[in-house]
């Protein structure tokens, strides 16, 4: 089981200090061994000292360079970082970033050897559209994507289910997870409105191997609980 938080555009350089100490203090005290991962805002990224992975939320493909707003290797580097999400579906519908993008992106990343949580997931209108148009949605964006790359991690996230409080049933999120484990061995996660109250029901589900939580993962304890929930 992984658990993922990512805290999106929120906490500062000193809130994300204090949340990934809380965390760490937590998962010592408790003994947990579950792997846990926390994605900072790019300006609250560091080297902390702590059992829990930390990764970036984005990086330009690139070890440096001309790319005005956009960090590269040589930054993550600094920080002795070697986590990225890629393909988040904020990044592909709010920041416009393409499968293309995304690919160059990926293909950079595994060259050198990075773990990647790689997201997919459909808007509502392609779930409303049929089983069919979904899956072609979501099959496209796993074009390029070596899906045998050891050190990849899927994180499944419906677009609509993101940060507004709905999540597909039970029975949905074992459908298409059943049908995403067909494409690849990698773990695979959920993501989409996943809070303190259902995720050890979500993970308890089959072929879910994890969650990654956005927004109810903001406040520490309730993380630090989802966290035991993974036991
Ligand atoms: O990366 C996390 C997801 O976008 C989920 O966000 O838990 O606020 O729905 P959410």
């Amino acid at each position: 089981m992984i658990v993922a938080a990512n805290l999106k555009t929120n906490l500062t350089r000193k809130q994300t200090k204090e949340y990934i100490e809380t965390l760490d203090d937590f998962v010592k005290t408790n003994h947990i061994n579950q792997e846990s991962f926390v994605f900072p805002a790019t300006s609250s990224l560091d080297s902390y000292d702590t059992d829990v992975t930390i990764g970036a939320q984005n990086a330009y493909p690139v070890q440096n360079g001309a790319f005005t707003g956009e960090i590269g290797v040589e930054h993550l580097d600094e920080f002795g970082l070697k986590t990225i999400l890629i393909g988040h579906s904020e990044r592909r519908h709010i920041l416009g970033e393409t499968q293309d993008v995304i690919l160059q992106k990926f293909n950079y990343f595994k060259e050198l050897g990075y773990t990647i949580v790689y997201c997919v997931g459909e808007p509502l209108e392609k779930r409303e559209a049929g089983v069919a148009e979904m899956m072609d949605y979501i099959n496209a964006q796993y074009r390029g994507i070596d899906t045998s790359y050891e050190r990849l991690i899927i994180a499944y996230e419906p677009v609509w289910a993101i940060g507004t409080g709905l999540t597909p049933t039970n029975e949905d999120i074992i459908a298409i997870h059943r049908e995403l484990k067909k494409k690849s061995p990698a773990p695979l996660l959920y993501g989409g409105s996943v809070k303190v109250n259902n995720a050890k029901e979500i993970m308890a589900l089959q072929n879910v191997d994890g969650v990654l939580v956005g927004s109810a993962a903001l406040k520490v304890e309730d993380f630090c609980q989802m966290v035991t929930f993974a036991q």
